[in-house]
């Protein structure tokens, strides 16, 4: 067996992604904290250009895989290397310029609540560039245009819609035009029409952008729409990669028993939102148009409801 492979492999070896077409490799990578084992051994090598969707239960350590890649966690033991440097050795000050080619899309939308939306998506380059205003606005319109929002630029976060915040933390993520993109649960809590929308943008920046991309999510639908690569993290690793339909057809009684126990919860939240008396907040008739709903704001959210 190849060094940094892991048993099973439900996908033929061919469609790995070696070391030198990978923009991410982890190599045995391990985290605790204190007696809690969460990563216990972690080695993938993530493919240039392609959407890569890591499934797991909750607490399974998927987000903090995330975080272990962009190094807001570092490692206890093993390697993360970037575009073949290797990075979780690196002091913060250096790690914050690696950082620059990497989007990250939070869990929770993580706008910052005080400002604006064009501040929020103005940040970036206030923080790390010289760019003069009318470059500023130039590229914020843009981006928000790439996310099929506008006119929202004077708006609060608490003011959008979930999935318009969702959409936000997405542009504020790939508006310094990153080489990789990490989304974490970009469809939780979105209905499933804006969910469809959310997919369908991920695809479209990777069609447009030529971005590489790995989506963090329990979400089978949105694995199956836009995963080019799916693995499944149980017990600190990867016990299944493969396509969509390749996992889910897997053998192993763990895969089976992690896909039968999400479409069950997936029937249940589905039963829930047809029960009037379990709607959430904010209405599902209100979600239809998920692109140019800008015109028409729902009431406001939460930031945290996203
Ligand atoms: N900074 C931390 N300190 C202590 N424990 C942590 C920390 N971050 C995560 N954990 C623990 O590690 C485990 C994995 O957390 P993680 O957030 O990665 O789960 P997850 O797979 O993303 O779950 P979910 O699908 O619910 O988001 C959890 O038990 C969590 O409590
Ligand atoms: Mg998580």
């Amino acid at each position: 067996m190849p060094p940094h492979a892991e048993p099973p492999r439900t996908s033929p070896p061919e469609k790995q992604a070696t070391a030198s077409s990978a923009i991410v490799e982890l190599r045995d990578v391990h985290k605790r904290f204190g007696q809690q084992v969460v990563l216990d051994g972690v080695n993938v090598a993530i493919e240039r250009g392609k959407t890569t969707v890591i499934l797991g239960p909750s607490g399974c350590g998927k987000s903090v895989l995330l975080k272990c890649i962009v190094g807001l966690l570092r490692p206890d033991r093993g390697q993360v290397f970037f575009n073949t440097q290797r990075v979780d050795t690196l002091s913060e000050s250096k790690y914050a310029t690696v950082r620059r080619h990497i989007g990250f899309v939070f869990q929770l939308s993580a706008l910052f609540d005080s400002m604006d939306i064009f501040e929020n998506l103005a940040f970036p380059f206030r923080e790390h560039t010289r760019l003069k205003e009318p470059e500023i606005r130039r590229r914020v319109v843009r981006a928000l245009r790439l996310v099929d929002l506008r006119g929202i630029e004077q708006k609060l976060p608490s003011q959008l819609s979930g999935g318009q915040q969702k959409r936000v933390a997405v542009a504020r993520a790939v508006i310094q035009k990153p080489e990789l993109v990490l989304y974490d649960e970009p469809t939780t809590g979105l209905d499933p029409v804006r969910a469809a929308g959310i997919n369908s943008l991920i695809k479209k920046l990777k069609q447009e952008l030529g971005v590489t991309s790995i989506v963090v999510t329990h979400d089978l639908e949105s694995a199956r729409a836009i995963g080019d690569r799916v693995l499944l993290l149980i017990g600190g690793r990867f016990i299944a990669d493969g396509t969509f339909a390749e996992v889910a057809d897997s053998d192993d009684p763990k895969v089976r028993s992690f896909f039968s126990t999400t479409a069950e919860q997936i029937d249940e939240i589905e039963a829930a939102q047809r029960d009037p008396a379990t709607q959430p907040h904010e209405p599902i008739a209100e979600s239809v148009s998920v692109t140019d709903d800008a015109e028409t704001p729902p009431p406001p959210l939460s930031s945290t409801d996203a």
